[in-house]
């Protein structure tokens, strides 16, 4: 595995490839990996020639209160688990490599970026399309990988790749979770033993939520009560927001029908979870 800094030497790196056709997978992160991470990067290890994936803690999707500064950045540790799991070119670039003097090209989707997690972290998915519309020029994909925990951001991805005709195929795979049900996420790891344990709230939650649409109830708000119920149980959480919506595009629905999402954020001690399941209402 070759690990990179500079786009020059990546794109350098990765031009032989391209010429001789090879095919390349994409799997962009912001490092702190874990088994989610790591299951992207083995499908495109199993599905492309050459695995790329990149480490770079985007400020552009930091709100100013966010955790930006303290996000984890165990680079030695990720470098090894990548090159474990088949990643063939790490790319690490410093802010002012993606982002140099001057750098004024933003990409907006508009609809789907406005909706629950667009209302909470507002302009984070104007970063998130960005640096990933960004690093599409650089690395050239033919097939990019992401996970279903972010739900919101798979959609906004695949728009952003639909409108302006990226020639890359977009993957999306399963949530990884930890044996409790808590889906992994490099922020788990500002939890203490408590708020660990009672983490697992927020999956068990939207498990309610899917055992009524299974029973039947087709009334949104009917499911986000149940959902809420569970939820309303630990009274040092807060949520900020818990929804049942239009699989497809996030939109709220009237009533429950063909694939549902049901998506929840909340914070137990400051600490930000979200989490998603999808339902095939039938
Ligand atoms: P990050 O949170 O590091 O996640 C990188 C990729 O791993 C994303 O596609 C995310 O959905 C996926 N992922 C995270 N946790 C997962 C889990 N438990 N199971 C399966 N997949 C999981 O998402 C980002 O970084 C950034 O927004 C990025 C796309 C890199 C742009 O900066």
């Amino acid at each position: 595995m070759k690990l990179v800094r500079t786009s020059k030497q990546l794109t350098r790196l990765l031009r032989r490839d391209h010429a001789r056709g090879r095919s390349i997978g994409f799997v962009p992160t912001m490092g702190a990996l874990h088994e989610g991470h790591l299951s992207l990067i083995r499908a495109a290890a199993r599905q492309t020639r050459i695995v790329v994936v990149s480490i770079f803690v985007n400020p552009l999707q930091f709100g100013p209160r966010e955790d930006y500064r303290r996000y984890p950045r165990p680079l030695s540790r990720d470098a090894r688990l990548a090159h474990e799991a088949g990643c063939h070119v790490l790319f690490v670039p410093s802010v002012h490599e993606l982002y140099p003097t001057g750098f004024g090209t933003f990409v907006s989707v508009e609809g789907i970026s406005d909706r629950l997690e667009g209302l909470v972290r507002p302009g984070h998915f104007r970063g998130v399309a960005t640096v990933v519309a960004t690093l599409f020029g650089l690395v050239q994909p033919d097939i990019a990988y992401f996970g279903q925990k972010d739900f919101q951001q798979c959609l906004v991805i695949q728009r952003m790749v639909e409108d302006l005709r990226v020639p890359v195929r977009v993957r999306v795979l399963p949530t990884v979770r930890e044996s409790d049900g808590l889906a992994m996420s490099s922020r788990n790891a500002y939890l203490s033993p408590d708020a660990r344990r009672r983490a697992t709230i927020l999956f068990q939650a939207l498990c309610d939520g899917r055992a009524a649409i299974r029973a039947g109830e087709r009334r949104p708000a009917a499911v986000v009560r149940r959902i809420q119920r569970r939820i309303a149980r630990d009274s040092s959480v807060t949520v900020e927001y818990l929804a049942a919506v239009n699989a497809r595009t996030a939109e709220p629905l009237s009533r429950l029908r063909r694939r549902v999402a049901l998506v929840g954020a909340i914070r137990i001690a400051s600490t930000r979870l979200i989490d998603n399941l999808l339902v095939d209402v039938s």
